[in-house]
């Protein structure tokens, strides 16, 4: 059903009280700037600059017509015409689509999470939708029978976005080796974390395909990282203050690389939501700042390392073969249980995808989404 309105105005401003009870308050010079008639009919691009836009004009009359609303100019015979239901989407909302999941432990991977079964992916657009939607709004989904040979969970993330090469490559194993570069290709538990918080830009998204699991140990962690900094901010705000404005060094060096970027433990939009955490203590370089400043991010630091140490938090399971995860690598940190290497093998293999590309596709197959960053 068409959304329809009544409506008010002043000179500055376009008041629309909308069919489903929600209202919209439109500024004369927003509405002159996104007036459909400066957009490329094509492109959708906007065609005119703001630096000729008039401030001061004013709205004379405003009416509605048919699905539209008609808007006449003080200072001028054009008129502004603009669909109602155009105008009900792009109101001012602190609507969010992300769906937080603060106590993990109370989650049961298998039931709770997005699964799709790697040959539904693609060929079931409803449920393809359903699964990235749901990629996107609780970080994290898997695909099932993903096919266990080497290399086939570039084919089956391909169609999803567009898949980053590191100095890792384009794709890497995660299993325990003897001469290891980094601690994630040992047999050793590693804490909930991000991927690669030294690198510009961070990745997006990562994807992990699990070819050989071990029996004794190895299960995955995962907790939603942008819920423990929500967490954190409601329950210890100065903490979260520092973390979100202390620049903390990340720094990572191998025999062929040295990556280093500086970025807060949590990152905040400008509207001050969290968008990003970045939390690896294997790879934080020194932090050069003065004592109490110091004093103040090591107490942060340490209450958001406890809070993410909690059990609760965390969500556990055991990959099994063919199990495919992906997640938002910005947002939920992930880990592992140790493994006795010398008696079984475990295998996954991994790659990152760019994140506007995941979230892109997610959008083009849910035309509607819209996400907080
Ligand atoms: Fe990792």
């Amino acid at each position: 059903m068409s959304t329809t309105c009544q409506l008010q105005y002043t000179p500055t401003v376009l008041t629309l009280h909308f069919s489903d009870g929600s209202r919209g308050e439109f500024l004369s010079v927003w509405l002159i700037d996104n007036d459909p008639q400066h957009r490329d009919a094509y492109s959708g691009q906007r065609l005119v600059d703001v630096a000729d836009l008039p401030l001061a004009r004013t709205i004379h009359a405003a009416r509605v017509d048919g699905g539209d609303v008609l808007i006449e100019w003080s200072d001028s015979h054009v008129t502004t015409r603009v669909s109602v239901e155009w105008l009900h989407q792009h109101r001012a909302r602190a609507a969010s689509d992300v769906h937080y999941w603060l106590d993990g432990a109370q989650r049961n991977a298998f039931e709770d999470c997005a699964w799709l079964s790697h040959s539904a992916y693609g060929n079931d657009a409803a449920q393809t939708a359903t699964w990235l939607r749901r990629l996107v709004t609780e970080g994290i989904a898997f695909l099932s029978a993903v096919p266990t040979h080497e290399g086939a969970i570039l084919a089956a993330v391909a169609p999803m976005g567009h898949v980053i090469d590191t100095n890792y490559g384009r794709l890497f194993d995660v299993r325990a080796v003897a001469v290891a570069e980094n601690l994630a290709y040992t047999d050793r538990g590693l804490g909930l974390h991000t991927d690669n918080p030294y690198r510009d830009p961070v990745p997006g998204f990562q994807a992990l395909q699990c070819l050989l699991a071990s029996t004794e140990g190895g299960d995955s962690l995962f907790a939603d990282g942008w819920a423990v900094a929500e967490h954190l901010r409601a329950t210890d705000p100065e903490s979260f203050a520092t973390l979100t404005t202390t620049p903390v060094p990340f720094y990572y060096r191998s025999a062929g690389a040295e990556l280093r970027a500086e970025r807060p433990l949590i990152q905040l939009t400008a509207r001050g939501v969290v968008c990003a955490v970045h939390y690896n203590n294997r790879s934080i370089a020194p932090l050069q700042l003065e004592h109490a400043h110091l004093q103040r991010f090591y107490h942060a630091y340490q209450r958001f390392a406890l809070l993410l140490r909690e059990p609760r938090l965390q969500m556990h399971l055991r990959l099994r073969p063919g199990d495919l995860v992906v997640f938002d690598n910005q947002r939920i940190l992930h880990g592992r249980t140790a493994f006795a290497s010398m008696r079984e093998a475990r295998h996954l293999q991994g790659c990152y995808l760019s994140r506007d590309s995941v979230l892109s596709t997610a959008a083009v197959l849910n035309r509607e989404y819209r996400t907080a960053c």
